[in-house]
């Protein structure tokens, strides 16, 4: 397995995992990459790693360029073991390297790996020479743990940016130009709605940064690297970390014996009598991974259980969890669901909602089956909340 150059002297050196489907929780079926990079100059660097299965895969395209021996320093931008995994194996391999990564890095890596590595702590601003080229640090924490930094090269005008701007993605191309932009692009909002969606403000902070320094290639830790089309990503983490959203409603529900799904439907009709754009997504045939992605760009959020037991459906309590840990703000929500006799998941679901911090609209209980009248106001009632 070879290195792939990126530029004279600059090589991706990670590693492809065809078979991931599932991401802590986050369904990947077209399986991801853990990015490293390798540069070669008057001190050889190495920035991030890889999983820990995949460590023979990167140390072998390391060493279609150079002995791992010859490592210098190890830039860590995220402890996350998908990109630290591998950091062992080679600080073994280079016991005289240093380890470069903020305060909060070193921290993560004693706490994981309990190793007395050197050391060189950095901060946002603090610059490393490597010889021809250099590296800028900026601290990015929060976008997704207290550690993250992302590491820029301005000699080769490149972003080495880790989580951000990355996406779930094994294939053989490694840029943008090789890949269908479309489907990088898709992939890289299905990666922004399970990551990064609550980290909104922290996004927008990292992006006053990086829209000062002229940017030729966007590297990321998953998936495609960037080069052709920088503008249209930047665009895009502009618009979804702002809650810029569309007109666009999400009916998310599950349903015992069709009456919430009538519901769901009623609800449907409100929304387009308004010209409100709907997509419904059943949890029967919906995992809540890919729910979430269509939550970044999403005005209005309805979400229906029936009553079962004296409480939600657990599918609908599980998605509540999940939206809730990544809830953006600056949505409108409300509940709606059947019941026989308690009713008690409603209030439950509208509860969850305002724990999410969503502005809140008065929700919708139907007992037994909606008749038709039933029906009919509930869409006269969801039409009249859109202004
Ligand atoms: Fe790709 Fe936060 O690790």
């Amino acid at each position: 397995m070879d290195a792939v150059k990126l530029r004279e002297g600059v090589y991706w050196v990670g590693g492809i995992d065809w078979n991931l489907r599932n991401f802590h929780g986050y369904l990947t079926p077209r399986g991801s990459s853990y990015n490293a990079y390798l540069i070669i100059d008057e001190k050889v660097t190495l920035i991030d790693s890889v999983k820990y299965y995949l460590t023979d895969e990167m140390i072998e395209r390391i060493r279609s360029i150079i002995d791992p021996s010859k490592i210098d320093y190890v830039i860590c931008n995220h402890v996350e073991m998908d990109h630290s995994g591998a950091i062992p194996a080679i600080m073994e391999l280079a016991p005289n390297a240093t380890v470069v990564a903020p305060a909060a890095g070193e921290k993560g890596l004693k706490e994981h790996y309990k190793k007395e590595w050197k050391f060189s702590i950095v901060k946002s601003g603090d610059t490393l020479s490597i010889g021809k080229r250099s590296f800028t640090f900026v601290q990015t924490p929060m976008i997704h743990w207290p550690d993250n930094m992302v590491t820029y090269c301005p000699e080769e005008k490149i972003l080495f940016s880790n989580d951000a701007f990355g996406q779930h993605i094994a294939s053989p191309e490694r840029f943008d130009d090789e890949f269908p932009a479309c489907i990088a692009i898709d992939e890289a909002k299905i990666y922004y709605g399970n990551i990064v969606l609550s980290y909104n403000s922290q996004v927008q902070k990292a992006l006053e940064v990086v829209n000062t320094l002229p940017i030729e290639m966007i590297a990321p830790s998953h998936g495609i690297i960037w080069r052709s089309h920088i503008a249209e990503i930047l665009k895009c983490y502009t618009k979804w970390s702002s809650n810029d959203v569309d007109n666009v409603a999400l009916v998310i529900y599950d349903t015992m014996w069709g009456s919430t799904q009538k519901m769901a439907e009623a609800i449907r009709k409100g929304f387009e009598t308004k010209g409100v754009k709907v997509k419904m997504l059943p949890l029967l045939h919906n995992h809540i991974s890919q729910v979430l992605p269509e939550v970044v760009e999403a005005k209005y959020i309805a979400v229906g259980s029936p009553t079962m037991n004296s409480n939600l459906l657990p599918t609908v309590s599980g998605l509540l969890t999940y939206l809730k840990a990544l809830s953006p703000k600056k949505r409108t929500a409300f509940a709606f669901g059947s019941y026989g006799w308690g009713g008690q998941s409603i209030d439950q679901v509208q509860n969850e909602l305002k724990n999410c911090g969503f502005d809140l609209l008065e929700p919708f209980k139907a007992k037994y089956i909606p008749d038709q009248p039933t029906l009919d106001a509930i869409t006269s009632k969801v039409a009249g909340y859109i202004a």
